[in-house]
């Protein structure tokens, strides 16, 4: 078993960061350390926080650079000062859990204009996303950060994006097409299917140790219990490993049209 999240407790709301719609915030905490917050009363809800725990943490077992991820206590009131009306009633909504990530100081956008990543880590960037269906890693928005010379992945929020429909009752499938065209790793990339025959069979394994990190009030009341939604997510994986020769040969298609 892996141990929890670490817990923070929120001591004050610095500034908000605007890039996307989500109104992710930069926290100080009470280790005085500086997070960016995902607030769990924001657009997308607790959703996107579970795809950030699942997709992060499963990087980081396979060996991607993903910034510490923890959970912050925050107390509603903590906006009570804040001027922005917007940001006020953000942080009333997001009293308990939400998502802290390491912020990282100084750090910048990296697109592979910036500095060559290497052919095995953006076929290793390119595979991850094709596997959790991770949309936002364009070049339009990178989610990639340059930080003391190495690339880190941020952002995983829009991943796995099935699981907005899990109160439906509806079920994952490997089904689910991934567009590799406008990946900002694309262009780069080495042999995707190499990655995956070295990470794909380390999936299943690390799995039940990533998913036992997701708070059980972040996971869906649709499920009777908080161990069966994550079943419903180790079922996804399931499939989709299983289905990997499929994704694999189309994100291979698109980067041999591309190169
Ligand atoms: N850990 C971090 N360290 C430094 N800057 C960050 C970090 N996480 C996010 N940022 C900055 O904040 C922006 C928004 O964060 P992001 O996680 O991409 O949320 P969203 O795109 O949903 O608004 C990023 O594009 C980046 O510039
Ligand atoms: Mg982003």
């Amino acid at each position: 078993m892996s141990s929890p999240l670490r817990t923070v407790a929120a001591t004050r709301y610095v500034t908000p960061l605007r890039e996307g719609g989500s109104l992710p915030g930069l926290v100080e905490a009470d280790d005085l350390g500086m997070y960016v917050v995902k607030f769990r009363g924001a657009g997308q809800g607790l959703k996107a926080l579970v795809a950030e725990v699942v997709v992060g943490e499963l990087a980081r077992s396979l060996g991607l650079p993903v910034p510490e991820l923890v959970v912050v206590d925050l107390d509603p009131d903590l906006g009570r000062a804040e001027p922005d009306h917007e940001v006020q009633s953000l942080l009333r909504a997001s009293g308990g859990r939400n998502l802290g990530v390491d912020f990282l100081p100084g750090s910048f956008d990296f697109t592979p204009l910036v500095r060559d990543p290497g052919a095995d880590l953006a076929a290793r960037v390119l595979w991850l996303d094709a596997l959790v269906l991770n949309v936002d890693r364009s070049w339009r928005n990178p989610n990639l950060l340059l930080w003391h010379r190495d690339v880190w992945l941020i952002d995983h929020g829009a991943s796995l994006y099935f699981h907005h429909r899990f109160a439906e009752g509806w079920r994952p499938a490997a089904s689910y097409r991934y567009d590799a065209s406008d990946h900002v790793m694309l262009p780069v990339a080495g042999s995707v299917a190499d990655i995956d025959a070295e990470l794909g069979p380390k999936v299943l394994p690390a799995l039940d140790d990533v998913l036992a990190l997701v708070p059980d009030d972040w996971l869906d009341p649709a499920f009777d219990t908080p161990d069966r939604a994550r079943q419903a997510y180790r079922a996804y994986f399931a499939a989709k490993v299983a289905d990997s020769p499929r994704w694999v040969g189309e994100v291979e298609a698109t980067r041999a049209a591309r190169v």
